[in-house]
């Protein structure tokens, strides 16, 4: 290690012009930005892979082999499954060795608790080593007390410099890592404290370069800050192959786990889960759980056919239109689009020929799930059409479509596969992309096909 410490050597460069400095400052003295100069490692003629004890495992890319592409041949990625099938999903299919996988989310959610969970299933079959960098041995323990683990084949380690880990790593050979969390990890190579930004972009350099020569499986838990920003490891995005995001409303049980990066499988797929007193459960058909069941057609509330990932969902999108004591009245769109909002307020104006200028119009998706795809568009707005006239909808009625600028509606994809999932939880009606309405119909369901927004209002 000491030698290692006076083959590295850090120096201070502008995040913002590229200046570098031979020490830190408030302010870069080239470009004038405040706040960007941070720490990082200079590269020796050695490079750092070299000084490790695990080197020699696999070529280090260093003096590589330049091969034509066709004559690559590709290596198809064996899989192995994590044992937690919505883990899995949101995997692509499962954990494929050597990849690093960062999974960030607000403290509190339940990264640790699945993170145990998944190990406690893969130590069956695999070696795995979880170090922990936040809680103690114990609390581990009494956290795998708590979900019914006591007996996990888990090898723990509380440990914080990166460099132990990586020694210790090398001893156990372990096929699964868990580093919980990126932001307790520090490099000795730099004097910065742990959790700049600096620090947790070297740490996980280092893991990336250990998981990729030793075909490891690396798991790292990152937390969001306060402002919604990965602080660290939003930086990290692009060095790991896999992004995964816990999501999940305050109050609510529901916990959402979304790939948003994945170099081995589709993105925006998601795995759902409730948080019990016994950990995160599996919830296998999440078609629905979003949900809420009214007994009476309520105005402003609307039944939208999503996609997420490979799965249709229904979910209940509610707006509220008041009449606005401001002058700029207020857009706020929770769990979809506010920029989206705005236009197709916009465009209910222009095609419709409802204005809401003087009104304050708030949208929001049930259960604290995010929305993303342009087919919420026509739910949206026709859930603010019915909260303005105070008209319910009702309540056996599905909706998706996309509404262009001029007012048109146009079909999303799957669309026979979101009206079968509709009749399949009770619902009679649907209003639709006139595109998206398979020939001979969907048993169970009324559909009206339409063309324009004029049209769906016409439909009410
Ligand atoms: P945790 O996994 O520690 O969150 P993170 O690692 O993302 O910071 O989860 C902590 C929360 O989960 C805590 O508020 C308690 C709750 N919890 C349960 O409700 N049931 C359980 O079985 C466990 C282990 C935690
Ligand atoms: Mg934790």
């Amino acid at each position: 290690m000491s030698q290692r410490q006076k083959k590295t050597k850090s120096r201070f460069v502008c995040s913002a012009c590229g200046a570098q400095l031979p020490k830190w400052s408030g302010q870069c003295p080239d470009c004038g930005a405040w706040n960007a100069v941070q720490e990082s490692i200079l590269s020796t003629n050695e490079p750092t892979q070299r000084l490790r004890g695990y080197a020699g495992t696999a070529p280090d890319g260093i003096g590589g082999l330049v091969q034509a592409l066709a004559t690559v041949s590709p290596e198809p990625q064996p899989r192995h499954p994590s044992g937690i099938d919505e883990l899995d999903r949101v995997l692509g299919g499962g954990l494929v060795p050597g990849s690093i996988i960062l999974i960030g989310g607000d403290p509190g959610i339940g990264k640790s608790t699945l993170l145990l969970q998944a190990g406690a299933t893969l130590g069956e079959r695999e070696s795995v080593l979880y170090v922990t960098g936040e809680e103690s041995p114990q609390q581990v323990s009494l956290r795998a007390h708590r979900l019914n683990l006591p007996g996990a084949n888990i090898q723990l380690l509380a440990e914080t410099c990166v460099e132990h880990v990586l020694a210790s790593a090398d001893v156990q050979r372990p096929s699964v890592l868990i580093i919980d969390s990126i932001q307790t990890l520090f490099t000795n190579a730099l004097s910065s404290a742990p959790g700049t930004v600096s620090q947790v972009r070297e740490s996980a350099a280092q893991l990336v370069r250990y998981a990729k020569q030793t075909a490891t499986t690396v798991f790292l838990v990152g937390h969001v800050t306060k402002e919604g920003a990965l602080a660290g490891p939003r930086v990290l995005e692009h060095m790991v192959d896999t992004v995964l995001y816990f999501e999940g409303e305050p109050g609510s049980t529901h916990r959402l786990v979304r790939a948003v990066k994945n170099r081995f499988g589709a993105v925006n797929e998601l795995g759902v889960f409730v948080m019990t007193d016994k950990g995160l459960r599996q919830v296998r058909n999440p078609s629905a759980i979003f949900l809420s069941r009214h007994d009476q057609p309520v105005s402003g509330s609307v039944v939208l056919v999503t996609r997420e990932g490979t799965r249709p969902m229904l979910v209940e999108v509610q707006a509220l239109v008041d009449q606005s004591p401001l002058a700029n009245p207020r857009r706020v769109a929770v769990g979809l689009e506010q920029n989206r909002l705005s236009m197709l307020l916009a465009v209910l104006h222009r095609h419709g020929g409802v204005s809401m200028f003087d009104q304050d119009v708030f949208v929001n998706v049930v259960g604290g799930v995010r929305v993303s795809e342009t087919a919420a568009d026509l739910a949206l707005l026709l859930a603010v059409l019915s909260s303005w006239r105070d008209r319910p909808l009702p309540l056996d009625l599905a909706v998706f479509g996309e509404v262009g600028l001029s007012g048109e509606i146009r079909p999303v994809p799957n669309g026979p596969d979101r009206l079968r999932e509709a009749a399949k939880h009770g619902l009679h009606q649907a209003i639709v992309p006139k595109a998206n309405v398979p020939k001979g119909g969907v048993n169970g369901l009324v559909i009206q096909p339409v063309l324009s927004l004029q049209e769906a209002i016409n439909c009410l």
